[in-house]
């Protein structure tokens, strides 16, 4: 094994696949190797490269929670080359992993305080592996409150585990799709509008609160507007970044903005690190 290797993938086991929608699908993996298997270990909010045989990698968050131990989940949305060939792969396949790479969420920072998580799209597989992390450790937390929001009822991920959030009397939970479809008219017991404006109607309080949002670019821009207008600071709102990556930690420059490297300066950051980088949008 070429372990001095710095691009060296490790094998993991695909043991469970999930559709979650007609072109996001979860895998479930564990480390082949009995040893890495047992020591392996990751924070929320860190990434790895996934690979795939002759067709490339590509970066994806780990999507369960670092108190989960024995494997991973990642989840992944079909857009090119690496992303459709993972599609071919059955259980019992192999997938090439490089990482944990990145910072994480500042779950420390969180200890005590009112946690507000908002999520869109596929924007919460970062999420759900803090939020499954605070869970797991509830008391230490004060209130918890989950926004979550797709653009219809068919573009909804983790089913099960948001009905599991839905089900806690610990947790508030509140879902959004931007459009009700004619054949859900009826069945739909959530809201229908943009994020910003559901988390506008939510009466969320600032007072020792933080805010972590992921979700597409234009999402988290007008989600960041909204909490400010709520009375949330840029130094309580964290966020995630999904610039283009080669290496995953800090050697080849496709990543950076300015002197900032997604991949090992981030992918966590707050608001005010956003606002603070060259020809920021936030
Ligand atoms: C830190 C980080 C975490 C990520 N987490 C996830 C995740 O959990 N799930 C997930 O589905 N995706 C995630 N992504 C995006 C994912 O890496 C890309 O979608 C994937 O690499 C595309 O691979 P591909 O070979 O299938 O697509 P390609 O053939 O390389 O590209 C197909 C299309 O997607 C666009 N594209 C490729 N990569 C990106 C990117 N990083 N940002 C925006 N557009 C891109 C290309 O411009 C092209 O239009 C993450 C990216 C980063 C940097
Ligand atoms: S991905 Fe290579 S420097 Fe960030």
């Amino acid at each position: 094994m070429c372990t001095n290797n710095i691009y060296y993938p490790y094998q993991m086991k695909l043991t469970e696949i999930r559709d979650e929608t007609h072109d996001i699908r979860t895998f479930k993996l564990e480390h082949v190797d009995p040893k890495l298997k047992e020591s392996f270990t990751f924070l929320a909010g860190q990434f790895g490269l996934y690979s795939i045989l002759g067709e490339g990698e590509a970066t994806f968050c780990i999507a369960s929670a670092p108190t989960k131990q024995g494997y991973i989940e990642c989840s992944f949305k079909k857009v090119g080359k690496v992303t459709t060939a993972l599609r071919s792969l059955e259980v019992g396949d192999l997938v090439g992993f490089r990482g944990p790479y990145g910072n994480a969420f500042p779950i420390e920072q969180m200890l005590r305080k009112n946690i507000l998580f908002v999520g869109g799209g596929i924007g919460l597989a970062p999420l759900r592996s803090l939020i499954d992390n605070v869970l797991d450790r509830r008391a230490e937390f004060k209130a918890v409150t989950i926004l979550y929001g797709a653009r219809s009822t068919a573009d909804i991920i983790y089913r099960e585990q948001l009905a599991a959030w839905e089900a806690r009397s610990d947790v508030r939970f509140e879902k959004t799709v931007d459009q009700l479809r004619p054949q859900d008219e009826g069945k739909w017991s959530g809201h229908v509008g943009l994020i910003p404006h559901i988390l506008s109607k939510m009466s969320v309080s600032a007072e020792n609160s933080v805010a972590v949002v992921c979700g597409p670019p234009i999402m988290i821009k007008f989600t960041i507007a909204e909490l400010n207008r709520l009375g949330f600071n840029d130094s309580s709102i964290i966020t995630t970044l999904e610039n283009r990556m080669k290496c995953g930690f800090g050697k080849c420059g496709r990543c950076n903005i300015g002197g900032t490297y997604v991949c090992k300066d981030g992918p966590v950051f707050s608001a005010s690190d956003l606002k603070g980088l060259p020809d920021s949008d936030f």
